[in-house]
């Protein structure tokens, strides 16, 4: 199914994954400036450095994915969703597992927050299936489907409460485009490059093949954030794909 991110360009479609300190960090973005739309900053850099690490890039002219996860009571999530959309966070992510109740407060809590960011609103995000968990680990704690058949009857769940999209794997990129539609955002990390070094990830796809599937969007982070220069692998990328 063709999806209305196909015209926007390549960069503008790159997420990079910042997964180190914040000095490293910021000194990456300042490396990536002017060529990198997006950075994502995980738990690990902002509990560390709370939102000045959000504002931080956003001074530099980044889109920023917050990328917390959130799963709670509506209540909670209602004002996290507004908290974390308050901190200047274009994206922001929310486990589906909380339910349709607790995905519908996320909206409303960064809809809420566009009203004190002059209409700008985040996109919401719902995790489906973790990839560290597999049929057994599923099994485990009751859930006796494949991991395929969960992730898609949580997007179902995405989709009925009135979030942006979800987060997946490219693998499952396609079959979600066709449950979602052709205006959701389907943001796809475990990317590597023909012939990058594929590190903890096991399910990887190509910038390429994860477009073709249907990603909106595509998280990278070590290929870029490892190279010798992370501007010539951000270049280089963007011209495989565009
Ligand atoms: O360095 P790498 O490209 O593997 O980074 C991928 C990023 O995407 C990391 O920030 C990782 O936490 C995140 N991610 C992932 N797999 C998921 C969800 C998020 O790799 N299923």
């Amino acid at each position: 199914m063709e999806n209305v991110f196909a015209n926007t360009p390549a960069e503008e479609r790159i997420i990079v994954a910042l997964d180190c300190g914040r000095d490293e960090a910021v000194e990456l973005a300042e490396k990536l400036r002017g060529r990198a739309k997006w950075v994502k900053v995980g738990m690990t850099l902002y509990y560390a450095c709370g939102p000045s690490i959000v504002a931080a890039f956003k001074q530099r002219g980044y889109r920023v994915f917050l990328d917390l996860k959130l799963h709670d009571i509506p209540f909670q999530i209602e004002g996290a969703a507004k908290s974390a959309a308050l901190t200047g966070a274009d994206m922001i992510t929310m486990h589906t597992l909380g339910g349709q109740a607790m995905l519908e407060a996320a909206q409303r809590g960064v809809n809420a927050a566009a009203k004190e960011r002059n209409g700008q609103t985040a996109v919401t995000l719902g995790i489906t299936v973790l990839t560290s968990m597999d049929e057994n680990s599923l099994s485990q704690i009751g859930i006796e489907r494949t991991p395929a058949e969960q992730v898609k009857l949580l997007a179902g769940v995405a989709k009925d409460s009135g979030i942006s999209g979800v987060v997946a794997s490219a693998q499952e990129a396609a079959a979600l485009r066709e449950i979602l539609g052709p205006q959701a955002y389907i943001v796809t990390p475990g990317i590597r490059p023909a012939g990058a070094d594929a590190g903890d990830q096991s399910r990887i796809a190509t910038p390429a093949q994860a477009f073709e599937n249907g990603a909106s969007h595509i998280v990278i982070g070590r290929p870029i954030t490892k190279a010798d220069d992370p501007a010539a692998a951000f270049d280089t990328i963007v011209a495989e794909v565009s």
